[in-house]
């Protein structure tokens, strides 16, 4: 499949405490760097991701979260430079209904060393700009109860929750 990168999702944006980001669609190179991601998760940040816990990623996996249509899924990943190398500190992604394309649901993660500088902020904020210009009229999510840190941003960013048991289901009109 050959499809185009969307280059106008590529913003550069600095973080409080002055780190420098780069927010950028992913792309099929970025498979080591996301597997590397992956291993700064702790098992909480798993099980608040994925809902289950999950001990490696398959390189398939992998390869199918590098490798999207940016249509009907978009993934924007945070890279910083860190001695003199790229890496990948947090990822947001989105994909629309298969019944309605105008809906998508979506999911934001920042690794661990990197959490609580304000990166979770900036992905949800990014990834909700990004769906309007794709034309998306609804974002939704799915979040644990005990997942304080998420339920306030999603508060904050006026998602409506509704109680899906160990989970709350979130959405916004946007
Ligand atoms: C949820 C998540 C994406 C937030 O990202 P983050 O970069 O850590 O969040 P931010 O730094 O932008 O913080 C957002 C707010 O929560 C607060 N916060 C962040 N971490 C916190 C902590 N450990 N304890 C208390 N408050 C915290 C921040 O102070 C901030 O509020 P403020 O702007 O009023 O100060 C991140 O924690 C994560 O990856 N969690 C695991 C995966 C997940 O839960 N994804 C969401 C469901 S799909």
């Amino acid at each position: 499949m050959c499809v185009d990168y969307p280059e106008k999702y590529i913003e550069h944006i600095k973080l409080k405490d002055g780190l420098e980001v780069l927010l950028r669609p992913i792309k099929p190179d970025d498979e080591d760097m996301m597997l590397e991601l992956f291993n700064t998760f702790s098992e909480r940040t798993i099980r608040f991701r994925f809902f289950i816990p999950i001990r490696k990623m398959s390189r398939e996996d992998i390869k199918r979260y590098c490798n999207i249509d940016y249509r009907n899924e978009m993934a924007i990943v945070a890279e910083i430079k860190e001695n003199g190398r790229k890496r990948l500190i947090g990822v947001a992604r989105l994909i629309r209904d298969e019944d309605d394309k105008d809906k998508a649901e979506f999911a934001v993660v920042v690794g661990d060393p990197w959490q609580n500088r304000g990166l979770g902020r900036k992905l949800t904020e990014y990834i909700i700009r990004v769906a309007r210009d794709m034309g998306i009229k609804e974002l939704y999510s799915r979040v644990m109860k005990d997942n304080i840190v998420s339920l306030k941003l999603s508060r904050e960013f006026g998602f409506e929750r509704e109680d899906a048991g160990i989970e709350y289901l979130i959405r916004k009109k946007i």
